[in-house]
């Protein structure tokens, strides 16, 4: 049977850095749910598609294929064949994936492809419902967060390193409410699960955070 690690938390408290990190030491496949909702909302920014009609929304649904795959281990993700891992990481991407993900429709189509990834594979999984709806029998779930300001000030560095200007206030806003949305939706809100182990990593070095789960890891897979 496979060893499922799944790692759920709010934006930018450094699930994908220290989750990638993390499964590489232990040889495990690191799969990014976050990016496939971010390639539904790239597709349908581009398609321009009213979220606020089911109608517009199923039918943008069924032209869209989300497929993942490995280069150098490192996760690609597909929209429609292709290759979007860059264009996906820019905020309007990331808010529209945030509205997206609120609806039913958009979660059923990322169900099984997350689970059955999981079910064939060691995987270390990360994203806001794994260890509540995705993975309920994961053998290790993490719930990792951290301040909204120690969370702005890291998404502001690193979208500042690719050439992206936002204020300070203005991500600690998208953040305020990508967090409210996250949280407070009906289908699989955002949400600690009873079993997961807390990890606030707000006065924590990535290399602490990932040597922790690391450890709770290994006393799983021997216990
Ligand atoms: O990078 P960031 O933490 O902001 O977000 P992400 O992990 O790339 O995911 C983008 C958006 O997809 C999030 O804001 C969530 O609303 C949504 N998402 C989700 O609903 N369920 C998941 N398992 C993963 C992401």
């Amino acid at each position: 049977m496979s060893f499922n690690i799944a790692i759920d938390g709010p934006a930018g408290a450094g699930k994908s850095t220290i989750a990638r990190a993390a499964a590489q030491e232990l040889g495990f496949l690191y799969v990014d749910t976050g990016a496939m909702y971010r390639a539904i909302g790239l597709g349908l920014l581009r398609k321009g598609t009213d979220l606020a009609s089911d109608g517009a929304l199923e039918a943008a649904l069924a032209d869209i294929e989300v497929g993942l795959g490995y280069e150098d281990g490192a996760q690609q993700v597909y929209l429609n064949g292709e290759n979007v891992s860059s264009l996906i990481r820019t905020e309007q991407v990331g808010n529209m994936a945030s509205s997206a993900a609120a609806r039913p429709q958009v979660r059923a189509k990322l169900t099984e492809l997350q689970r059955g990834i999981a079910r064939r594979e060691n995987v270390l999984m990360d994203g806001r419902d794994i260890g509540t709806v995705i993975l309920p029998e994961a053998q290790l779930k993490i719930y990792l967060t951290a301040s909204v300001e120690t969370r702005a000030m890291r998404r502001y560095q690193e979208l500042t390193a690719k050439g992206e200007t936002y204020s300070l206030e203005q991500i600690a806003e998208d953040i305020r409410d990508r967090d409210y949305r996250d949280m407070h939706r009906e289908v699989a809100p955002l949400c600690q699960a009873e079993d997961a182990v807390l990890v606030d990593s707000s006065d924590m070095t990535i290399r602490e955070v990932t040597d922790r789960i690391i450890c709770l890891a290994k006393e799983r897979m021997e216990g």
